[in-house]
């Protein structure tokens, strides 16, 4: 068998930033995944911690905090204990759910940042930052919005676009704004801390190529940054709340949010032993190295984790490096982009107030995002619910449990010999489990669901196939046989669904009187049941969901998704009707002149021939291709977008290019066609 057994894990699920609360979105991302996970490496007698804990650092906070008018320790703890309880309330069970704001932490994170002080790997650099006179601030990352450079954008904020995903610095944006006080601010010096990112180039390299096995979107972004070059990375900020820089000269400095807060895997181990009277516990899942790191996320956080941490892991020395980082898309909710900062999204808190655990982890678990983006409605939870878990899986159950009840005195019925039937069926049970096995280990959650579901369906065609209400009056022998089959099916699938629906699981065992405490991956195919046992009291697993308490959400939802699409901040994220789509004038354009925008690290001014006119627009590509490469080309535009001003050049549109990680690619066409010509 494939499956590795007796390994060490240590399993982490990215931190939440505790200035929101957690969405659907999150779970389907970085959570759901890594407790199925876990459970199905317990159940396959693994040593496994999982860690996760609140990222209670960084500029959203501190802003929230300022707004607010409340200390940043107030804001915090809504959100930590909130999160939490939605991750107890989903069954999501980390071994220790920790906090970055831990002393413990600050320790850890300093400990880290002066080894590699003193190791002489940090730089230091003076440069020019935002300062608001006004504030007597730097405007860090979050601190400061303006024009994106790269998509023209009028909300980007100074670290990152959220409309185009660009990666910025607060000095890139145009007509930057304090976000607090909305003036405009002055440049000024500062002095930081540099991790040599760069220096690592050759070595990261190396380690991603030895990563066969990694998800193909994870290795493509990796790729994506590693061919466009590796750049240092500023490690410390001039902001007030975080962690301080262990250094003399340094008041007013805090280490980076995200240097720090992977370091939060490492603090919460510790944690987790301290709790547990073994301070030393920790070491053995940071610095052996039979130890398989594995770190869920979303894919936002590729970068953090399957680059710059290891990177730092390695500058450090001593500490394992990951040994699997699966990232997953994005889960949408009818068509729209969950957001905090637009407030879309299904909140866990909400949710867990009108579905069960079984459906909402079901749902979302048939839907992983895990190669691509997905979408969640609430008509789909539905037909999960009724259609696959009440109809299939809780059905079997049911029509089994109610047989032995009425027919065989509620007991498990004595099976005497195994027909040539039951000895197949078992085999194609071990068959499966090896098959969910594969797939759990390879991360298809997915196939491995939608294959323990198979096992189902096929219990009820062993039902309806042998006819045990026909055989009860013609063979009672027999009839005991196939109704004890039918229980043993029960329990392997108490098992197989187990790491998918911890609590179905648990009320199946307990029917059939099973021993939960050293229950085993491999007991799927070899059933633990005691013929003659009485059954314990039959419940309905998996309740129907009516319309109604559907229709109610969705009427929510809708009135969330007109809200978004009239906010006029969400350039287009969300559902449009053909006549939305048909506002836009797609043109082909050649391209004439194009040329660097002097002191811009990003931006081309291209002269283009659209038809009989000309045009001049902006355009953010300069890291991606020259301009020599770009003259002759045809490219696509957006010919009636409002004019605007990039680094006070007018630009009259916009090309289509299409960007995967850090890979930019414009978009063209397939053969010659005269520019001018409308593309729809
Ligand atoms: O994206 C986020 O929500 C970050 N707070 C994740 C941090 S993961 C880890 F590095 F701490
Ligand atoms: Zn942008």
């Amino acid at each position: 068998m494939p499956m590795q057994k007796n390994s060490r894990y240590l399993v982490t699920a990215a931190l939440p930033y505790a200035n929101s609360f957690t969405h659907i979105g999150h779970i389907a991302g970085a959570y759901l995944p890594p407790d199925i996970y876990v459970r199905y490496r317990r159940l396959a007698g693994d040593e496994v911690i999982f860690i996760c804990g609140s990222d209670e650092h960084g500029t959203a906070i501190e802003m929230a905090s300022i707004q607010e008018g409340v200390p940043p320790q107030q804001i915090i703890d809504r959100y930590h204990f909130a999160n939490k309880k939605g991750f107890d309330d989903l069954k999501i069970e980390f071994d220790i759910y920790s906090r970055t704001s831990n002393e413990e932490h600050h320790k850890t994170a300093k400990e880290f940042f002066l080894t590699l002080y003193e190791k002489g790997i940090l730089t230091q650099k003076t440069d020019k930052q935002l300062f608001s006179e006004k504030e007597n601030r730097f405007l860090a990352d979050r601190f400061v919005t303006g024009t994106c450079p790269v998509c023209g954008y009028e909300n980007a904020r100074g670290d990152e676009c959220e409309n185009c995903g660009s990666n910025l610095s607060p000095l890139e944006l145009i007509n930057p704004k304090s976000k607090i006080t909305g003036d405009t601010p002055v440049v000024k010096e500062s002095t930081h801390f540099y991790f040599p990112l760069a220096d690592f180039q050759q070595k990261l390299d190396e380690w991603i190529n030895t990563k066969t096995d990694w998800k193909q979107n994870v290795l493509n972004y990796c790729k994506g940054w590693l061919k466009t070059g590796l750049k240092d990375r500023a490690i410390t900020r001039d902001l007030d709340w975080g962690v301080k820089v262990p250094l003399k000269d340094n008041e007013g400095k805090v280490i980076y949010v995200w240097f720090e807060a992977p370091i939060g895997y490492i603090t919460a181990t510790k944690e987790l032993f301290q709790n547990k009277g073994d301070a030393e516990g920790w070491k053995k899942y940071w610095f052996d190295e039979n130890t398989k790191l594995i770190h869920f996320i979303g894919k936002d956080n590729i970068v953090f984790h399957a680059l710059i941490f290891p990177a730092m892991l390695m500058g450090h020395g001593d500490y394992i490096l990951p040994y699997n980082v699966p990232a997953n898309e994005f889960l949408n909710i009818g068509g729209l982009k969950q957001s905090k900062s637009r407030g879309t999204g299904i909140l866990v808190k909400d949710i867990v107030e009108k579905f069960s655990v079984d459906s909402i982890r079901y749902a979302l678990a048939a839907t992983l995002p895990e190669n691509r983006d997905t979408d969640f409605t609430w008509e789909d939870l539905q037909a999960r619910n009724n259609n696959e878990l009440a109809a299939i899986l809780g059905n079997f159950v049911n029509r089994t449990v109610v047989f032995a009840k009425n027919k065989f005195e509620n007991k498990i019925p004595v099976r005497s010999s195994d027909s040539t039937e039951s000895v197949e069926l078992f085999n194609y049970v071990r068959n499966q489990t090896t098959l969910i096995a594969q797939n759990l280990d390879a991360f298809k959650f997915k196939d491995a669901l939608s294959e323990a579901m198979n096992i189902a369906r096929n219990a009820n065609k062993y039902f309806n196939d042998t006819e045990p209400w026909k055989l009860i009056k013609s063979d009672k022998d027999k009839c005991a046989a196939v109704i004890n089959d039918c229980l043993r099916l029960c329990f392997s699938l108490a098992v197989v669904f187990r790491p998918f629906l911890p609590d179905a699981s648990d009320k199946i065992l307990k029917i059939l009187k099973s021993s939960i405490a050293d229950l085993k991956w491999d007991d799927a195919a070899n059933p633990k049941i005691n013929d003659g046992e009485e059954l314990g009291e039959n419940i309905i697993l998996f309740p129907i969901i009516e319309d109604e308490q559907i229709s109610k959400n969705v009427k929510t939802d809708s009135n969330e998704a007109a809200n978004t699409q009239s906010g006029g901040d969400d350039s287009g994220i969300g559902l449009i009707t053909i006549d939305d789509f048909k506002k836009v004038v797609l043109k082909i354009a050649e391209v004439l002149e194009c040329e660097n925008v002097p002191n811009s690290k990003k931006l081309l001014k291209l002269r283009l021939k659209v038809g009989d006119k000309e045009k001049q627009i902006v355009s953010g590509i300069s890291e991606h291709y020259r301009p020599e490469d770009l003259i002759g080309k045809s490219i696509v535009l957006v010919d009636n977008l409002k004019p605007s001003k990039l680094m006070g050049i007018e630009s009259q549109g916009m090309l289509l290019a299409a960007k995967l990680g850090k890979e930019l690619r414009i978009v063209t066409t397939d053969g010659a066609i005269d520019s001018g010509a409308e593309v729809n």
